[in-house]
């Protein structure tokens, strides 16, 4: 930026016009492409979750929506076996990470993760003008002794689990571990927890500093309808409502997020599927020459033996196929390839090979 256009801006808070905006994955709109960069999910949501948003009425639009979506709420709390006080949606998961990093991270206080990890908590942090406390994995994505080292203002921990990029899961022991040695909220970031069926939601119960978001974008195949929630205890979630926008969730979200949340057959169903797509892409991606991080996530994290990402992802990329390429700081790339349909994979493996097989 030149010195005009700092002078311009001056009314910007300084940490904002020092940072980086989040950059989505690449987003085309036509239908030709093969989309395996974001993550979602290759198959339509559950038929009833249409079903329910054309039963909205003009009634319920012409009114403001319920303000703390508790039809979704008894649903959610049901299923995953706490009371409706513990939950707080949000529109998508991003805007429960949104609340929880400025409800407890004042200027200059630290907040923790692993690296590398989901990016957007760098720019959580960075709008909070908060300081980032990026701490390795280990090769084998576990974490160093480091991290669950408490420290003066430590206001807060992300843990995306299962983990984007690599796709690995933490155990519960581990992740309680954390909770007890640092004296500061836990938000163990469960995007992908559906696909890995292991959660930490019934642990929240034992730490009040254990917190757990969710989203439907994922295993519900609703990244559109943007709707995510939070598990926590009732008086943690009793001070998050004061931040949080009054209509948050809007009443077609709502009645889609219910109706997806009650349909757990779908659910599992679509699970199954993409699990058993996980284990083929790997097994192949494997004979291609690939490096593979076991993922317990609807994607992969690999690397070519002997053939760069870069390179991977623009041939991938000009025959109409996109994954993820992602270059981390010091730790280097590799491409994250989202797991999509059987036909979507065999796709990638056609293209993979006439490209491995050129020299
Ligand atoms: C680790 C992780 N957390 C949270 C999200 C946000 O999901 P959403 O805002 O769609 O709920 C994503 C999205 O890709 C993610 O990868």
């Amino acid at each position: 930026m030149t010195e005009q256009e700092k002078s311009r801006l001056a009314f910007f808070r300084d940490n904002v016009l020092r940072m980086s905006g989040y950059q989505s994955g690449e987003q085309p709109r036509g239908d030709k492409t093969i989309k395996l960069n974001t993550n979602e999910n290759p198959y339509p949501c559950s038929p009833s979750v249409l079903q329910a948003i054309r039963s909205v009425e003009a009634e319920s639009l012409r009114k403001y929506p319920d303000a703390s979506a508790s039809a979704f709420c008894s649903v959610a709390a049901q299923n995953l076996g706490v009371d409706s006080d513990w939950i707080l949606c949000g529109n998508g998961s991003d805007e429960i990470l949104s609340m929880v990093t400025r409800a407890f991270v004042a200027p200059g206080q630290r907040v923790r993760w692993p690296f590398p990890s989901y990016v957007l908590y760098s720019v959580l942090v960075d709008i909070q003008d908060g300081s980032r406390e990026m701490i390795d994995f280990a090769p084998d994505w576990s974490l160093s002794e480091d991290f669950y080292r408490d420290a003066d203002s430590l206001g807060l921990v992300f843990l995306a689990n299962p983990n984007s990029p690599s796709g690995t899961v933490l155990s519960q022991e581990k992740i309680m571990e954390l909770v007890e040695r640092v004296d500061c909220p836990v938000l163990v970031d469960e995007a992908y927890a559906d696909f890995s069926g292991t959660s930490c939601v019934e642990l929240v119960a034992r730490n009040e500093r254990l917190l757990v978001s969710r989203t439907l974008s994922k295993s519900h195949s609703l990244a559109g309808l943007r709707f995510g929630y939070l598990v926590a205890q009732p008086q943690i979630i009793e001070q998050l409502v004061k931040i949080k926008d009054s209509y948050n969730c809007d009443a077609v979200s709502i009645a889609g997020a219910t109706a997806a949340m009650t349909d757990q057959a779908w659910l599992e169903q679509n699970l199954e599927k993409v699990r058993s797509t996980r284990e083929k892409m790997i097994a192949q991606l494997e004979s291609l020459g690939f490096e593979v991080t076991p993922s317990s996530a609807n994607f992969v994290w690999c690397k070519h033996c002997d053939r760069s990402s870069r390179e991977i992802y623009e041939y991938l990329k000009s025959r109409q196929l996109l994954v993820r390429y992602m270059q981390f700081d010091h730790w280097g790339d590799g491409l994250r390839i989202t797991v999509g349909t059987d036909d979507q994979l065999d796709a990638l493996v056609t293209l993979l090979e006439s490209m491995l097989k050129r020299s």
